[in-house]
């Protein structure tokens, strides 16, 4: 079994969601909202489809104009049995740099909705990686699980982050050509770190870039690391779909 433990498949990315979904069979996809009005979107492909989970979060791209409303409305599903984890939420100085302490703010109060319904937390970071440690290590609750979305960090930023029980998800960027940092990481650590992920609609995998992506690409990921690590695909398989069911306490 395969498990794309982040993406994205609302209505404004797909014309043909149904189909994508059907592309994955049995396995899981674990949705996440890029934006505070995609909740609803998510609640519904949670409860319409056995093999979707959902996070929900706000993401940093929306530190300076999110309101009271879509906090509560996060904090309510919160409850709900399929919604596995907040995110994504985290920092983004690419997109801005000019809200770093409302981007501060909003990620530290999110950490604390995911401390106190016991949902794992799922990070976005770009361009940010010393502010999100930091944030982490001092606001995440022993217990709560963390899962660094789309890791793009060096080794030793990878090494810190597993320190504190972060798994490090690992997407399409791996399969390309002048990807050097990532494989680096792949190689080295331990596979029990990684879980697979797509990030749809973007960064598609080789050997499809320049289409548009979907879950069902997770395969290539999976492929890839089975060829850096020498293991095989199907222990691959096994050994991410664990850890994934771990780290989102999924009970499949
Ligand atoms: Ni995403």
């Amino acid at each position: 079994m395969l498990i794309d433990t982040h993406c994205h498949i609302s209505d404004e990315d797909y014309k043909n969601k149904e189909e994508i979904i059907k592309h994955m069979k049995n396995n899981i996809m674990i949705v996440s909202t890029a934006s505070p009005k995609d909740i609803n979107e998510v609640i519904k492909l949670c409860e319409t489809y056995k093999n979707i989970y959902g996070t929900i979060g706000i993401h940093p791209e929306f530190a300076s104009t999110y309101t009271k409303e879509d906090l509560k409305n996060i904090e309510k599903y919160l409850t709900h049995p399929k919604i596995v984890g907040v995110g994504e939420i985290g920092l983004d100085y690419h997109y801005t740099k000019e809200n770093k302490e409302k981007q501060k703010e909003l990620f530290i109060k999110q950490i604390k909705l995911a401390n106190k319904y016991k949902k794992t937390i799922v990070i976005h970071s770009r361009e940010a990686i010393e502010d999100t440690y930091n944030i982490i290590e001092k606001y995440k609750a022993k217990d709560t699980k963390c899962n660094m979305h789309c890791f793009s960090g060096s080794l030793e930023m990878a090494e810190r982050f597993i320190k504190l029980g972060v798994t490090l998800g690992i997407g399409g960027v791996l399969t390309f050509k002048n990807e050097k940092k990532l494989k680096e990481i792949v190689t080295t650590l331990d596979i029990h770190n990684f879980v697979l992920e797509t990030d749809s609609p973007y960064l598609t995998p080789e050997p499809l870039r320049g289409h548009q992506n979907e879950p069902a690409n997770v395969k290539y990921v999976a492929a890839k690391i089975s060829q850096l690590k020498g293991i095989s695909y199907a222990k691959i398989l096994e050994i991410t779909t664990q850890t994934a069911c771990h780290q989102f306490d999924l009970k499949l």
